[in-house]
């Protein structure tokens, strides 16, 4: 097998920036996945979803509306799970079972234990599990991380990582805004815990809380700059929506090296406009740019700053790896682009270490249990409000600590009510 055949599991919004995402990563010229078909429940965006292909790739995707008929289809070797979150253990689990491997967008699970049993089901089948999450891979990203791994900052004692602002308008779906569908504090969250165990490694402990801070969440008047699938669907949402997740996540994290991280997510807030992500040691600070922009990291250290590629000249072994060269350039740190391609590259990286895993038999870079762990750490906050005290990483993952989840995983039947 030089490529790995897939099926696109869940073709709504996302599942659409993957198909853009899949064609980038061919035209890099090292692609390792043929996308063969697309599976979706809603027939009409299984529909809009393989037109796309076509589109794009000038071929025909084989198309399903049932899960069992794709993995019994002897072509597809993978799925790509993009349905929303609460779905995602009952697409990858009987995949993975059946030996189809599986890249699951994040969160990879709804709870810590919908992502056990996707974890379980990955050794079961002797599959490949990934974590679809790509903004790690974003150049600053690599080059804060390298910072960090030259000890030029020395050895790091905090991180800052605080990212606040929005409205009361519903944040893209409604089921955004539901606890047993993964609100927007944990699906957005997400990005953040894993970006802070990328730059500061495992978790220990956590204190922290999450909040409702629009209760209800409108409607926008708005909708016609959004993709079509998206836009489509906006016609049918209810004018209001009763938050019943949360829409923010405020945590003070304890990492295994000793180092403090200060974060916040709060999705709301209309006067609130504030993102900082910043990494501190005795010897320097870093200020990373945030994702998808391109800007420059900043470097300080005594009575110098530097900036974006003038860093480099600290790390001569810095590398990436090859398919994020072809994607961005050699050494290019700092770019300006659209949205677009960004988010199209960002993907087909995470794409292509999914499939060389699959045909090098290496691992991904963010397996199953990193997916997890970043999921823990949002829910190690609400569980954390809930028990009146800091928990473990290691409770959470012991399912010792899961009085906020267990309501969740009764209403999914993940547990017996
Ligand atoms: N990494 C990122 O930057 C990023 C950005 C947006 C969304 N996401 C993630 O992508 C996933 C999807 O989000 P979205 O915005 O596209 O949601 P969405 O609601 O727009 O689309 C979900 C699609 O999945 C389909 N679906 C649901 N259950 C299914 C099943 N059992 N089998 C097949 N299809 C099924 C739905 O019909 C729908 O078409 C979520 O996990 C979300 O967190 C990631």
């Amino acid at each position: 097998m030089e490529k790995v055949p897939l099926c696109l599991v869940g073709s709504g919004g996302m599942g659409h920036r993957h198909i853009l995402a899949y064609k980038e990563l061919e035209d890099s010229g090292i692609g390792n996945i043929d996308l063969i078909a697309v599976c979706d429940v809603n027939p009409a965006n299984a529909a809009l979803g393989a037109r796309e292909i076509e589109r794009l790739f000038g071929r025909k995707p084989l198309v399903f509306t049932d899960l069992e008929d794709a993995l019994a289809h002897p072509d597809v070797a993978a799925v790509d799970v993009v349905t929303d979150p609460s779905f995602h253990h009952t697409v990858a689990v009987p995949a993975l079972e059946a030996g189809k491997h599986a890249l699951v967008e994040k969160p990879l699970g709804i709870t810590v234990r919908a992502c056990q049993a996707i974890i379980s089901a990955a050794k079961r089948g002797g599959a490949v599990l990934a974590t679809a999450e790509n903004l790690r891979r974003d150049p600053p990203n690599r080059l804060a991380r390298s910072i960090i791994d030259h000890g030029l900052l020395g050895d790091p004692y905090l991180m800052l990582h605080n990212a606040l602002g929005g409205n009361d308008e519903i944040i893209i779906t409604p089921w955004r805004h539901l606890k047993e569908r993964a609100a927007i504090g944990l699906d957005m969250g997400v990005h953040y815990t894993d970006i802070i165990q990328y730059y500061m490694g495992e978790y220990d402990q956590i204190f922290g809380l999450g909040l409702i801070v629009e209760p209800v969440r409108r409607r926008p008047a708005e909708f016609d700059h959004m993709l079509e699938s998206y836009r489509e669907r906006f016609k049918t949402f209810p004018a209001e929506v009763e938050a019943t997740g949360e829409d923010s996540a405020i945590a003070l994290y304890r990492m295994k090296s000793g180092a403090t991280v200060q974060f916040s997510y709060v999705g709301a807030g209309k006067g609130s406009r504030t993102f900082e992500r910043s990494v501190h040691g005795k010897r320097g600070a870093l200020y990373a740019p945030g994702d998808r922009n391109g800007n420059p990291v900043v470097l300080r250290l005594d009575g110098r700053e530097l900036k974006g590629g003038e860093i480099l000249e600290l790390l001569p072994d810095f590398q990436m790896t090859e398919i994020t060269e072809r994607l961005f350039g050699k050494d290019v740190v700092v770019y300006d682009l659209p949205f677009p391609p960004i988010d199209a590259k960002h993907m087909a990286i995470e794409m292509h270490d999914f499939a060389a895993a699959i045909l090098d038999g290496g691992a991904p870079e963010v397996d199953g249990y990193l997916g997890m762990t970043a999921v823990a750490a949002i829910h190690g906050a609400y569980e954390s409000a809930v028990a009146g005290r800091a928990v473990t990483m290691e409770e959470m993952l012991s399912g010792e600590v899961s009085a906020y989840q267990d309501e969740i995983d009764e209403a999914l039947g993940l547990i017996d009510s």
